[in-house]
């Protein structure tokens, strides 16, 4: 990469770049897909990832209290993966949590584990999360016949 890759707090100027990137594969399913107005109301929970100039990688934090928290809405622009811009941009999201709270639990729900592997986490039961589980697990097609994984990152 031949400019440095910034990773930084959204802003509600960034609300169409993330819109857009979840665009492409919340059809799919990989991600939960999200209204712009969901993305503006939460956009204090969002990280990017800026290269040239230009957002082209989202990660997204939910509180659920209890030192739980949910990484979500993870993804890079197609054109650029596969050049470490993802796990920049969650290590960076850990960094944070890390220098904030003594304490935590962040997990995740997905179909490519081998990614959040390769930053430390571990697989889990999602029933270690209820809260997830009744939720967003609960109102999903696939609730019966699940294809992601949990892992989970403790401190
Ligand atoms: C998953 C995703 C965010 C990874 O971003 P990326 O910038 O391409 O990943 P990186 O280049 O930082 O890769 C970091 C490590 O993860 C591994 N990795 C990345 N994508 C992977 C995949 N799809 N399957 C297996 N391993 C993968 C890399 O080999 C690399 O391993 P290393 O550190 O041992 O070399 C990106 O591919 C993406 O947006 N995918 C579609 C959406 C998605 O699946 N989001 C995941 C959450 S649901």
């Amino acid at each position: 990469m031949k400019t440095p890759l910034i990773v930084r707090a959204a802003l509600p100027s960034d609300v169409d770049a993330i819109w857009n990137l979840l665009e492409i594969y919340a059809p799919g399913g990989t991600v939960l897909r999200r209204s712009k107005e969901d993305i503006a109301f939460y956009i204090g929970n969002f990280s990017v990832a800026e290269y040239d100039g230009r957002v082209c990688g989202c990660a997204a934090l939910r509180d659920f209290g209890s030192d739980l928290l949910e990484l979500r809405s993870v993804v890079v622009d197609p054109a650029l993966q596969g050049q470490g811009i993802g796990k920049n941009m969650v290590e960076a999201v850990i960094g944070g949590l890390r220098r904030k709270r003594s304490h935590f639990r962040l997990f995740t729900l997905t179909t490519t584990p081998a990614f959040f592997q390769s930053m430390g986490f571990e697989i889990s039961a999602k029933e270690e999360f209820p809260e997830k589980i009744w939720s967003d697990c609960a109102k999903c097609a696939k609730f019966s016949c699940c294809d992601e994984t949990a892992l989970i990152i403790r401190q």
